[in-house]
């Protein structure tokens, strides 16, 4: 199922560099902003130490100009010329979407759109707290995924079995580090027992965590259902972020997996 990966407006095919910048691709040790942000009145500090490495970053300008709605795109690009799980044919869960360029990364490499002709085709079911603009060969819902039936509603949206459960869902920053850090492991372990449920065997699991202590824990709980489980920081996630990804590849479905909540087998076929 493997294919020659290449995103449209992709410079550099399975590097995912910005074009010229082959040492500072991730913006990690640049020290010389170009763009300096005066601070204006009404605006917090914050705001534009943000709005400063905005327009300083490398992959926010590649993005642009790769037609990508977020530089997020070039971290699953990364993780994914990796560990290639994003293949012809592939069924994907993106939990947390918005604004899509993980979706968008997707597209092009399960052949969603069927563009690659004689290769399997994939699907691409996206949800996200937030609307997002439609995006051609994805299906994307609004939703909270920690609301009360949540993983029931994706599950019927998804109609069957998944490849890949891959989640960048991250809630907004409290500004205290362990509070954001707990949060962002519920959104973890929500999305850790979703693949659970809907993995197929062999399946991939990809998920944000934040460095700070309870991942550990969440590590434990992949290792009994993965054959492997990893943490890897991509260049494209910022040096200064505590922000990282576990993904853990070859699910072993268990007996049990194969009737969900209400007692339904679940269709292998489906997708
Ligand atoms: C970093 S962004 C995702 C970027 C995305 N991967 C992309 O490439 O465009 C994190 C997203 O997680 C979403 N999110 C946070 N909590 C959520 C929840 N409880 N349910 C669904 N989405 C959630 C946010 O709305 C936000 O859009």
């Amino acid at each position: 199922m493997s294919d020659k990966k290449k995103t449209p407006g992709q410079k550099a095919p399975g590097k995912n560099k910005p074009a010229g910048a082959a040492k500072a691709t991730s913006g990690r040790g640049q020290r010389d902003l170009t763009i300096k942000v005066k601070t204006a009145r009404g605006r917090k500090l914050s705001s534009t130490l943000w709005l400063q490495r905005q327009l300083n970053d490398p992959y926010v300008k590649r993005a642009k100009a790769d037609g990508f709605r977020g530089r997020a795109a070039y971290k699953i690009l990364e993780l994914d010329d990796k560990f290639r799980f994003l293949v012809p044919g592939a069924r994907v869960v993106d939990l947390g979407c918005a604004p899509g360029g993980w979706c968008q990364v997707a597209v092009t490499r399960v052949n969603a759109l069927g563009e690659k002709q004689g290769k399997r085709v994939g699907t691409i079911l996206g949800v996200d707290l937030q609307e997002v603009e439609p995006i051609a060969g994805c299906e994307i819902h609004q939703l909270d995924f920690l609301e009360d039936d949540a993983d029931e509603k994706v599950k019927t949206w998804l109609g069957g079995r998944a490849d890949v459960v891959m989640s960048d869902m991250a809630a907004s920053a409290s500004g205290h580090k362990q509070t954001d850090h707990l949060r962002i492991i519920a959104l973890c372990e929500a999305a850790a027992y979703f693949a659970f449920d809907v993995l197929e065997e062999g399946g991939t699991f990809v998920a944000k965590v934040l460095a700070g202590g309870a991942e550990g824990e969440l590590q434990k709980l992949l290792k009994l259902r993965f054959k492997k489980v990893v943490n890897v920081k991509p260049a494209a996630s910022r040096a200064d972020s505590s922000e990282k990804f576990v993904v853990a590849t070859g699910f072993k479905r268990e007996q049990d997996d194969d009737q969900d909540s209400d007692g339904l087998r679940m269709s292998s076929e489906a997708g």
